[in-house]
């Protein structure tokens, strides 16, 4: 069964591993993935905190982290930002998702952003802006797939050309 839970001590294993993958790959430090090795009992408080928008570092708004879970193990995740900032207006949007490296190209971006539009919807929000970078095809399908409608493509400093969709909650 493939569920959205919110980070808990229950699959630290497979996630471990995936936080290992996230950084040989460069996502280090990137939105919320942490560094590995890593305190697991640090990243759920802290993530915990987020959520209730306690303990937020400067600029940044209340956001709720969920573990996509597949056969009880860690396959992914996904951040639902609260609200926009002028920031993320530009590069970030409401919505942000990882699929474990070894795990891609086998459905789980199209499922991981499937569930976050129902939690979404559970926050309040009625449309969601997603951004992504104009060259990541995989991305592109599993924004357009989920209902996303392209709004515009901007050129920034520190991703590129940008594309801005935005698509309605569930
Ligand atoms: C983007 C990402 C979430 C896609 O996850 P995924 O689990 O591989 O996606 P899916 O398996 O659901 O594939 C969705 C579609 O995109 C295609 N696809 C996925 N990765 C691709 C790639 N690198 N190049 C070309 N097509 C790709 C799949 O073939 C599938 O298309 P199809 O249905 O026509 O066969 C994943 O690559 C990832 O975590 N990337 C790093 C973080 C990131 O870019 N996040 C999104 C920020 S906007």
């Amino acid at each position: 069964m493939m569920k959205l839970v919110e980070p808990t001590l229950k699959y630290k294993d497979t996630w471990l591993a995936a936080i290992k993958e996230l950084n040989n790959e460069g996502a280090k430090g990137f939105w919320n993935v942490p560094t590995y090795p890593t305190d697991i009992n640090e990243y759920i408080e802290r993530t915990q905190n987020h959520s209730q928008g306690k303990d937020l570092p400067d600029y940044w708004v209340p956001a709720t982290t969920y573990w996509l879970i597949d056969d009880e193990k860690f396959v992914g995740h996904v951040n639902v930002r609260h609200e926009l900032t002028d920031k993320l207006k530009i590069i970030g949007g409401h919505i942000g998702y990882y699929i474990r490296p070894t795990e891609r190209r086998k459905g789980y971006g199209y499922k991981i952003l499937g569930l976050a539009l129902i939690k979404a919807h559970e926050l309040g929000l009625k449309k969601v802006m997603i951004t992504c970078n104009d060259d990541n095809v995989g991305s592109i399908k599993v924004i357009e797939r989920n209902g996303g409608i392209l709004k515009d493509k901007v050129q920034t400093e520190e991703e590129g050309l940008v594309r801005h969709y935005w698509i309605e909650s569930r």
